[in-house]
């Protein structure tokens, strides 16, 4: 079995802190942007901080892998692997607008083991470890007590193939906007979680998200007391093109809502 010492997490912390000083050194200045694809992009910042992390975590366990987004060349995660996106919210950063984050997680065993989402710029360092509960800085968090859709606030995002797919999108879309409190499209799948999993949000969904974008936030979710799946409530795993995560009081009326 696994097992996770302090030493660990402390090390852990503090190398997503010193990436996280990338992000803040570049956020004043222009930025080096180049596409993806049509709407995705990529600046040297995500590239550098990308780097960083790699170089400072393979020092803390020599015996991991990467599945790290600007570099992967699988979306599958090994034995012992740090799963990493580098920075979650790319198009907000390429706009000035201060939801960014970094996630990392560790996997091991089949599971998420440790997770982080660290947003630099709002100085907010969401960390979850398996059995230990989630916590922001250092303080211990919990999903909302909402019961009802009426009175949740609901976060999602929008794939970069919403030309493809816009059809389903708006189908999801216009139920939950009829239904909930407020709908919000913050920009970073990474965020969306990690404020699920501290009561901000209520509910968050979305589609198409690969296992960088969530595997830190699941954890997050899962260890503040919330629920994740499917839209159809099967077990979400990595890389799974719905997310539907909640508090677990108004799951199952996201899943009728969804479904
Ligand atoms: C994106 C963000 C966004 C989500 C997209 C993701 P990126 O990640 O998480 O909120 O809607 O689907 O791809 O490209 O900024 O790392
Ligand atoms: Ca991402
Ligand atoms: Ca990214």
């Amino acid at each position: 079995m696994f097992i996770i010492e302090q030493n660990l997490i402390d090390q852990t912390k503090e190398a997503i802190l010193e990436a996280g000083k990338i992000i803040l050194h570049n956020w004043d200045r222009p930025k080096q942007i180049r596409h993806k694809g049509r709407i995705d992009l990529v600046t040297d910042t995500d590239v550098a901080v990308e780097d960083k992390l790699k170089s400072s975590l393979k020092d803390i366990l020599p015996q991991t892998s990467f599945l790290a987004e600007e570099s992967a060349s699988s979306t599958k995660p090994g034995n012992l692997t740090w799963i990493i996106d580098p920075l979650d919210g790319t198009t907000n950063f390429a706009h000035h607008i201060p939801f960014v984050a970094i996630s990392v997680a560790l996997w091991a065993e089949n599971n998420v083991v440790l997770g982080f989402v660290y947003l630099p710029i709002l100085k907010e360092m969401f960390w979850a470890a398996h059995n230990k509960g989630a916590f922001l800085n250092d303080q211990k968090i919990s999903v909302s007590t909402t019961k009802a859709l009426e009175q949740s606030l609901v976060a999602t995002g929008f794939p970069y193939s919403v030309r493809e797919d816009i059809d389903e999108i708006m189908t999801y879309l216009r139920k939950v906007l009829v239904t909930a409190r407020g709908v919000r499209r913050p920009g970073s799948a990474a965020i969306d979680l990690a404020y699920t999993a501290c009561g901000r949000y209520d509910a968050f969904y979305e589609l198409g998200l690969k296992p960088w974008d969530t595997a830190a936030g699941l954890l997050l979710v899962q260890e503040a007391g919330g629920n994740i799946s499917t839209f159809s409530d099967k077990p979400y795993t990595l890389g799974h093109r719905q997310i539907l995560a909640t508090n677990g009081l108004v799951h199952q009326a996201m899943v009728d809502l969804l479904r």
